[in-house]
């Protein structure tokens, strides 16, 4: 398909970035290769994202359950985001692009919380595309972590338990103000959502595709664009 002919992108995408192992498996290569090779894939596609005008993209890049892994390679992937959030943040001004965190930054290093800080505030202005990055981020612990703030309100006596409705909840979540991803898409063949976005997903259109993360380009994202346009969107209507 021409530029021209190009179908609008979504306002919102998600990606669980997966298969960042397999690939590196295929050639022999460590995992923590495959991880290299994911974050490249990974800045390709903002920059795509930021020239289609989507406005929100939000990636997965480690989940409360990759903690599973071995000590090499949960230490290889913090490595890389802390290499990645150093140069965004030397480019900010060039990129425009805003960042924001989801998940629980405090089990990460000091060191990678001060960076995941200072690139949302200093990037708090800047506006082309809005990545939100999930990093130790489980959905269920997203909910949890909403609740007991929830709660913490209710004792304090600034809500009483039956103000709280689904809007309201939606405040106390990590993705508060976002609006809900329109296309999820989750590469490496796997049928599963692995704990993302339970709550803002429930009428997302989900794109599973065969390719691993680290050879997901351009075309693949406008192949999951053109699949999402062909979906008929209900939400429980007819
Ligand atoms: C995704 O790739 C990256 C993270 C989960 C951090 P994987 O490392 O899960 O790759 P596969 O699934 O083993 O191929
Ligand atoms: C999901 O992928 C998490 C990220 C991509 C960061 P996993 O590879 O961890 O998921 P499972 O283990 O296949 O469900
Ligand atoms: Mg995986």
């Amino acid at each position: 398909m021409s530029q021209m002919e190009k179908l609008a992108p979504p306002r919102h995408i998600a990606i669980i970035m997966d298969g960042n192992g397999r690939w590196a498996k295929k050639r022999g290569l460590p995992r923590t290769a495959g991880h290299k090779a994911g974050a490249e894939s990974f800045r390709r596609i903002a920059n795509y994202c930021r020239t289609l005008g989507v406005e929100y993209l939000t990636v997965y890049a480690f989940s409360t359950e990759n903690w599973r892994r071995s000590e090499e390679e949960v230490g290889g992937i913090m490595k890389l985001l802390a290499a990645y959030l150093k140069e965004a943040l030397r480019d900010m001004y060039k990129n425009n692009v805003c960042f924001r965190f989801f998940g629980d930054l405090s089990r990460l290093s000091p060191e990678l919380q001060k960076l995941c800080r200072q690139a949302e505030e200093e990037s708090a202005g800047l506006s082309e595309v809005q990545v939100n990055f999930c990093l130790n981020y489980g959905g269920r612990d997203e909910i949890v972590r909403a609740a007991r703030a929830y709660a913490a309100d209710v004792a304090a006596g600034k809500y009483s338990a039956e103000d709280l409705s689904e809007g309201l909840f939606a405040c106390y979540l990590d993705s508060a103000g976002v609006p809900d991803p329109e296309l999820v898409i989750r590469p490496s063949g796997e049928l599963r959502t692995s704990n993302f976005l339970p709550w803002q997903t429930v009428y997302s259109e989900f794109v599973y595709m065969n390719v691993l993360w680290p050879d997901f380009g351009p075309e693949d994202l406008d192949s999951a664009i053109e699949e999402y346009h062909r979906r008929n969107r209900r939400f429980g209507g007819v």
